[in-house]
């Protein structure tokens, strides 16, 4: 039985397989675009392959890979492959691959003719229990994500099969923000990672990840607030990113490390302890040895969440308890201190 999360206009779709019909019922729908990308080809043949026997008249427009793809030029492109399609306001795109498919998916979704139906077949973890959802869209200028409309889709499909055959740096990238999630929204799914680690079930991981989401979204669709929440672990962990070779979700393990150490001597967080063992059970590190503490100082120094006298960070009273909190030049000290730094 799939399980079926509604969220404000979403409804998120998680099991083992596509479901029948792909997308939400609608008799004027003629046309689907499904925008992709290298990695996951074939899934948007298969995909492709059902929505023809559901009686739509389906287009495949591939995307360069990963970052390259989240740019005005390719937006372009992908704009003039719709025009010759021909897709109209009552026809879909639908976004098949990682995160950098969903956010120049749902940004050509939310533009082409003033709006028109998104929807979405994540292919990694982390799209799956993130970029999906929530409605954030956009490409990157001189700087990440610099363009963009928040754009729901109105559904979301996770064939978990898919994920369970990703290779294990891709699968660690979503394990991280689902951590990442519990520790600010569901302590059950902070303990099931903890306790199974990588053999926790991807169906379970994804249908609760996935729901603290979309419940911290509802509060605050357009990011003015509590939002904010979702980004523990990002500020030192975004300064790891830019300053060594670690991955993103990597460095946000080591950023929720430094985290942890700041909410222990700020606010008495007592679970350090089970925060860096948890991490280290899912493959990923807890501190970062070798790297320059100025230059990772340096780029929190020009971070925009910065003001004089220090600056707003996530941190936990407990787990699954967050607060964002003011922290100060010590504080930082003290958490590059605890990850190598
Ligand atoms: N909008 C949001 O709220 C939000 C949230 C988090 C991240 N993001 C964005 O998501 C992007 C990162 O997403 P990502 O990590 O999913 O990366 P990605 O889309 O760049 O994909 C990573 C790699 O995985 C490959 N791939 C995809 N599916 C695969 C599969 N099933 N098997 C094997 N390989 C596969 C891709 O071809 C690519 O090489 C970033 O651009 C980030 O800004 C957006
Ligand atoms: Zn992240």
């Amino acid at each position: 039985m799939d399980a079926l999360i509604v969220a404000g206009k979403t409804e998120l779709v998680v099991g083992r397989g596509l479901p029948h019909p792909i997308l939400p019922a609608r008799s004027d729908r003629e046309r689907v675009a499904l925008v992709t990308q290298p990695g996951a080809t074939h899934i948007a043949l298969e995909v492709a392959r059902q929505l023809r026997d559901e009686d739509l008249q389906v287009e495949v427009i591939g995307l360069p890979d990963r970052e390259e793809a989240k740019t005005l030029v390719v937006a372009g492109s992908v704009y003039e492959a719709l025009a010759r399609f021909g897709l109209g306001r009552h026809d879909t795109v639908v976004g098949v691959g990682g995160g950098s498919v969903s956010d120049l998916a749902g940004f050509v979704a939310g533009t082409w003719l003033r709006g028109v139906e998104a929807a979405h077949v994540p292919t990694t973890l982390l799209a799956a229990v993130d970029a999906a959802i929530g409605g954030k869209t956009g490409v990157n200028l001189a700087g990440k994500n610099l363009v963009g409309v928040f754009w729901h889709p109105t559904r979301v499909i996770v064939d978990v099969t898919i994920l369970e055959d990703l290779p294990t740096s891709l699968r660690r990238e979503g394990l991280a923000e689902a951590l990442k999630t519990g520790l600010v929204g569901d302590r059950e799914l902070f303990e099931l990672l903890e306790q199974e680690g990588e053999e926790a079930s991807l169906e379970e991981v994804v249908t609760k990840a996935a729901a603290v989401k979309v419940r911290v979204v509802g509060e605050d669709e357009r990011d003015s607030g509590s939002r904010a929440i979702l980004n523990f672990g990002h500020t030192i962990g975004h300064a790891v990113e830019y300053a060594s070779p670690l991955s993103h979700g990597e460095s946000v393990a080591v950023g929720m490390v430094a985290a942890g150490r700041i909410s222990e001597r700020r606010l008495r967080f007592q679970g350090l302890e089970r925060m860096s063992g948890a991490i280290a059970g899912l493959g990923l590190p807890t501190r970062v040895d070798g790297l320059e503490r100025a230059r990772v100082e340096d780029l929190l120094r020009h971070d925009k969440k910065r003001d004089s006298s220090g600056m707003r960070m996530v941190l936990l009273r407990a787990l699954a308890d967050p607060v964002v909190e003011h922290v100060e030049a010590a504080d930082l000290a003290i958490g590059l201190d605890a990850v190598g730094l």
